[in-house]
């Protein structure tokens, strides 16, 4: 059985990841921030093993917190898990140039950049006696600078130009795993984040990109791909 850990579990593109998974049989180990009030993957643990749906459990995980991305590392040591989704993130709390909160920043970089490594130091073993051997991180079109066409979003816009830095690195430095790890773009996506003016609905965005997962080989590693499977520009 394959497996999928999936962080930011609980709502928006990473709920439909563990939704998806779990209806197609896989495996799911999805986390989150605060269980007790998950209510949708408490739903969907609940109800998961059933008629060829997949075991889903729940896992407390803040990706700020180094120490416990290290700890759940160590409790899931014996796990093999084919697909790490670095899911979770965090918005741009003080977008226009002259607001800038330096303190907040901080916090973005932690969660949508350092969180991947972290994560990737603490699962490479999992994920290298695993299957597909898959480790992805969810960024933006707005990491891109060939892209960036309208400015503002300091932190948010350099906190995924980052993240597509270290998928880059894990890629030519976990090649020797038969570890792939790319970048995704996964669209403007009807969230919390993305809000009610975007073009692709959670469960569509994480469809396609879960067919440009299963297309990729290790020569498509260290690259950023859109969710329509083509590459997108850095
Ligand atoms: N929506 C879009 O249009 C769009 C476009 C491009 C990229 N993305 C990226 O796609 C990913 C998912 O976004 P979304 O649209 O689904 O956003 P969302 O609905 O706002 O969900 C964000 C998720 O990240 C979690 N999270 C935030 N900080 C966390 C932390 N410190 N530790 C663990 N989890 C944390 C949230 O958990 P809590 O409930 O605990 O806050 C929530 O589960 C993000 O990386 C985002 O940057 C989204």
């Amino acid at each position: 059985m394959n497996a999928v850990l999936i962080t930011g579990a609980n709502r928006g593109i990473g709920l439909a990841f563990a939704q998806s998974y779990a209806k197609d049989g896989w495996r799911v180990f999805a986390t989150c921030r605060t269980p007790a009030k998950a209510k949708e993957l408490e739903k969907l643990a609940a109800g998961s093993g059933a008629k060829g749906q997949g075991v889903v459990s729940v896992h407390a995980l803040d990706v700020a917190d180094g120490t416990a991305i290290a700890a759940l590392g160590k409790s899931l040591a014996a796990e093999s898990i084919d697909v790490l989704l670095n899911n979770a993130g965090v918005y741009d709390p003080s977008p226009s140039f002259g607001r800038t909160d330096y303190d907040a920043w901080e916090q973005v970089f932690r969660v949508n950049t350092m969180a991947a490594l972290r994560m990737a130091e603490a699962f490479v073993e999992q994920v290298a006696r695993s299957q597909k051997k898959l480790m992805a991180g969810i960024s933006s079109g707005m990491g891109s600078i060939a892209d960036n066409g309208s400015g503002g979003y300091y932190a948010y816009r350099t906190s995924k130009s980052a993240l597509q830095m270290v998928m880059r690195s894990l890629a030519m430095d976990l090649r020797g795993r038969g570890i792939i790890a790319v970048a995704m773009n996964p669209g403007w996506v009807k969230t919390d984040m993305g809000g009610p003016g975007g073009t692709l609905s959670a469960d569509e965005s994480a469809r396609r990109m879960r067919a440009v997962f299963d297309k990729l080989t290790p020569n498509d590693s260290g690259k950023f791909w859109h969710h329509t499977g083509k590459e997108f520009p850095w």
